[in-house]
């Protein structure tokens, strides 16, 4: 009897189809045991994505850990002979810890990794076989390129001292223009290299044009070096078919990569479903003078496409909907009003209804109206494309989005404050209450101040008044409420307004709606605020 492939979820039969490919590519399957001594992700803690790892005492009393990570595993392993490139390929479970379940979850895993003589043509079969892998799974795909030298060279160029460059991109992985200008000016650059750094956001589009405008923009060797190998992917990518997109801002993860770059998208699925890059200095800590190159596809990822989409999100006409994730209340109907000025209106007052769902497919836009603290959220696990959302919640959820633009609505601030009289004790830790638990813990560990949290979820200014609490940390606007409650602020801390924030997959798949809806969005907002 033959046996069905319909029958397999889509991860295992993917799993099928990526080993054939890697195989008929002569790359060879690489076995893991599921541990790897501790001591290896001590010692490279910097190349991991989190420093937490699951360890156990082995029968001898080593020390050892679950897998977190196949590459630095196999880059330990592997010893290419000089002159030698060994092409590996690897289907493994590794366990890392997931913020939203609070716990470790197994992720599955199939990858590729050339290690050893890795010169153009290694390259080039590495990206197109991420292209390959990315056309096999029968939905539209778009792989994304970049260059961490192009970057490197710019941040060199500009003359970015290294402690600055983490926060600088921080801002470039978020796309988050306004903060990446604050970070520049911080990091001592005058207003021309602030405004020549934020331009490396635009260098973002179909790889051909956006290559020709990055080859333009080259300030020095190091920039004209990246440019010119993503120059000599232009035609092996092209025949990949799928959509080739080069952003020359996707920062990737800063110390693992250091060359080229790139990540794959799927429709349907609202994270990347492949990821890979250079990490040519990793390998030489273990063979010098061999370099690397790799990916790895989270076969998981792909559970999402067995799932139909839901009625309320088929698309009913030609136009793309944009579906926007709107805080209920006051900052939600003023976002409202400058969209539906600028086009973005439905005929249905969503204020009259009880309604969650409300759209206009003539103008191609659907908005869902969720509880503030949960547009992140939404948009982060591609439920909604984008949202407006307070920095407030968006710092404290570290949601995994893009952040467009600072719209400037709802101003206020992140604070300290406690009673008028109030002196810090510093024999024992400070009691804070707040609803912020993350915000507060980042803020007094930056301090290096010990704290007991109080989480409450509102009236916060009691807490301090009924001794539950020495300080609070909340946001503050007018500072009616901590007047009338006999508080004061200690400190300011974060400014906060309301963001424009994006799915980082409906980004790929609809970044000219998103663009057109942004760009207006900032004219009018420039106007208003004349
Ligand atoms: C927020 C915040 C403060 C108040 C500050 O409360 O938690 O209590 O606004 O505004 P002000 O400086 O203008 O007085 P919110 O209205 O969200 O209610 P909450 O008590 O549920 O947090």
């Amino acid at each position: 009897m033959k046996f069905d492939l319909s029958y397999l979820q889509p991860k295992e039969r993917a799993s099928f189809g990526l080993r054939a490919l890697y195989e008929a590519a002569g790359c060879r399957k690489y076995h893991m045991g599921r541990f790897e001594e501790y001591g290896l992700y001590q010692e490279n803690r910097s190349f991991l994505s989190s420093e937490q790892v699951i360890t156990f005492t082995d029968l001898d009393g080593r020390l050892l850990a679950l897998k977190p990570d196949v590459t630095l595993s196999i880059a330990k392993t592997a010893q290419p002979a000089a002159g030698e490139t060994l092409k590996y390929y690897y289907h493994e479970n590794v366990y890392r810890p997931s913020a939203e379940s609070h716990t470790f979850k197994e992720i599955s895993q199939m990858g590729l990794e050339m290690l050893g003589a890795v010169g153009e043509a290694q390259v080039q079969q590495t990206v197109r076989l991420a292209a390959q892998s990315l056309g096999q799974m029968g939905a539209a795909w778009v792989l994304e390129v970049s260059h961490m030298g192009y970057l490197f060279g710019l941040l060199d160029a500009l003359a970015v001292p290294e402690n600055a460059r983490p926060a600088l991109l921080g801002s470039l992985r978020e796309k988050n223009a306004h903060e990446l200008r604050a970070a520049a000016k911080a990091a001592g650059l005058d207003d021309a290299g602030a405004e020549t750094l934020c331009g490396l956001l635009s260098l973002c589009g179909g790889y051909e044009e956006t290559l020709t405008r990055a080859e333009a923009f080259c300030k020095n060797d190091r920039m004209r070096a990246a440019a010119a190998e993503l120059r000599a992917l232009a035609e092996p990518l092209e025949a990949a078919g799928g959509s080739i997109r080069l952003d020359l801002s996707l920062a990737g993860e800063m110390e693992y990569y250091n060359g080229l770059v790139f990540q794959g998208y799927l429709r349907g699925l609202p994270r990347p479903l492949l990821k890979g890059g250079r990490y040519d200095r990793l390998m030489q800590k273990f063979t010098p003078g061999a370099d690397a190159i790799g990916f790895a596809v989270y076969l998981d990822e792909l559970d999402r496409l067995s799932a139909p989409l839901p009625p309320v999100q088929q698309q009913k006409t030609e136009k793309t909907m944009l579906n926007v994730a709107l805080p209920k209340g006051r900052l939600g109907d003023k976002v409202y009003d400058l969209l539906a000025r600028i086009g973005y209106g439905c005929t249905e007052d969503y204020n009259a209804t009880r309604k969650l769902v409300v759209e206009n497919p003539a103008a191609g836009i659907r908005y869902f109206l969720v509880k503030p603290s949960d547009v992140a959220i939404y948009v982060e696990h591609g439920a909604a494309d984008v949202g407006i959302v307070g920095k407030d919640i968006l710092t404290e959820a570290s949601a995994d989005v893009y952040e467009l633009l600072d719209t400037g609505l709802g101003k206020c601030r992140m604070c300290v404050a406690a009673p008028a009289d109030y002196q810090d004790d510093p024999s024992r830790p400070v009691r804070v209450a707040t609803k912020f638990v993350n915000i507060a813990k980042n803020y007094y560990a930056s301090m290096g101040r010990d704290i007991d949290i109080i989480k409450l979820n509102g009236s916060i200014e009691l807490a301090p008044i009924l001794g539950l609490s020495d300080v609070i940390v909340d946001i503050v606007e007018t500072g009616t409420t901590l007047r009338e409650n006999g508080l004061k602020v200690v400190t300011e801390f974060l400014p906060i307004s309301a963001r424009f924030i994006a799915n980082k997959a409906s980004y790929q798949f609809k970044h000219k709606e998103m663009d057109e809806m942004l760009e207006k969005l900032r004219d009018t907002l420039q106007e208003a605020a004349k």
